[in-house]
């Protein structure tokens, strides 16, 4: 099936790793131009490099862009450079996150905070910049990379759940009022994804896994599941480049999950 993707111009943010990065090789294959962006520079750059080889048989481009999207300026800068290299924005995928395995008591505030800031604030000034501009060309995709915690609170993730859940509320907002101009904004809902921010060393996985090996841990963490295992990031980018693309056409304000059937809900 043909996306439509070809020469669009993209911006995903949290491309340096794990589901970004996929989603970034995945957007090049189909012939997109893609801005990365993460904080990481030479990770990045790697980053952005296997998303030009991958692009290539089809015309795909990537480049990228070294911010910190919490930064109050991050949206202007990153909008401005899409529309520098590419002329125009057409896509943009606000993906970049992270979480902290902790009990409920242990949350501090600048955490909460903090949280807010990454999953909700930053998000939202770059729909607040980029949304009005697609809006006025009459064509444009957001997609909000949210969680399965955002429809169904994770113990251990609270200020994540929390801020997810927010995060899902802003993406219903911009979808109700952008939609009749043609950009269609969807949020999706990961459940368990086997990306860096389980695998790296000191991550999800180690906080999580208490006296399992870390293989034990990856295995029984997702049993018990519809889907009995983690995500690998490709299938998370398949569902996000599909939202991305014209095929997406009569698609909007949704939380679509990408769980494994994990959270037992029917909207
Ligand atoms: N993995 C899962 O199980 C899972 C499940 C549900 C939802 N999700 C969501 O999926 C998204 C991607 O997660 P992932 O698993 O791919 O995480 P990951 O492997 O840790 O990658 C996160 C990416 O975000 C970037 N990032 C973090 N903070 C940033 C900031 N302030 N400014 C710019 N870039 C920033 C990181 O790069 P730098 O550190 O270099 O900035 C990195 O490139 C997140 O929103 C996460 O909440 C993940």
């Amino acid at each position: 099936m043909d996306l439509g993707l070809a020469g669009r111009s993209c911006v995903v943010t949290g491309a340096g790793r794990g589901i970004g990065r996929a989603t970034a090789r995945t957007l090049c294959e189909a012939g997109a131009q893609v801005l990365l962006v993460a904080r990481t520079g030479g990770e990045l750059a790697e980053a952005a490099a296997e998303a030009g080889r991958a692009g290539a048989a089809a015309n795909g481009r990537a480049t990228h862009l070294a911010v910190d999207i919490t930064e109050p300026d991050a949206a202007e800068r990153i909008v401005a450079d899409a529309n520098d290299r590419f002329g125009s924005l057409d896509v943009l995928v606000n993906n970049a996150g992270t979480a902290t395995w902790r009990a409920l008591e242990e949350i501090p505030d600048e955490a909460w905070q903090a949280s807010y800031e990454l999953n909700v604030l930053a998000p939202m000034r770059l729909m607040r910049t980029a949304v009005p501009e697609m809006a006025a060309r009459g064509w444009g995709r957001v997609v909000n990379v949210a969680s399965s915690a955002g429809k169904r609170p994770s113990a251990m993730l609270g200020e994540y759940s929390v801020a997810k859940a927010a995060q899902l509320s802003l993406s219903r907002l911009y979808a109700d009022r952008y939609a009749k101009d043609g950009v269609l904004v969807n949020a999706i809902c990961p459940g368990l994804v086997r990306s860096e921010l389980w695998t790296n060393e000191g991550g999800l996985l180690d906080q999580s896994r208490g006296e399992k090996d870390r293989e034990e841990a990856l295995a029984s963490g997702a049993s018990g599941r519809p889907i009995p295992r983690f995500a690998e990031v490709e299938e998370i980018a398949s569902v996000i480049a599909f939202l991305s693309s014209d095929r997406a056409s009569y698609v909007a304000g949704s939380a679509w999950s990408v769980d494994g059937g994990a959270v037992q809900v029917i909207i």
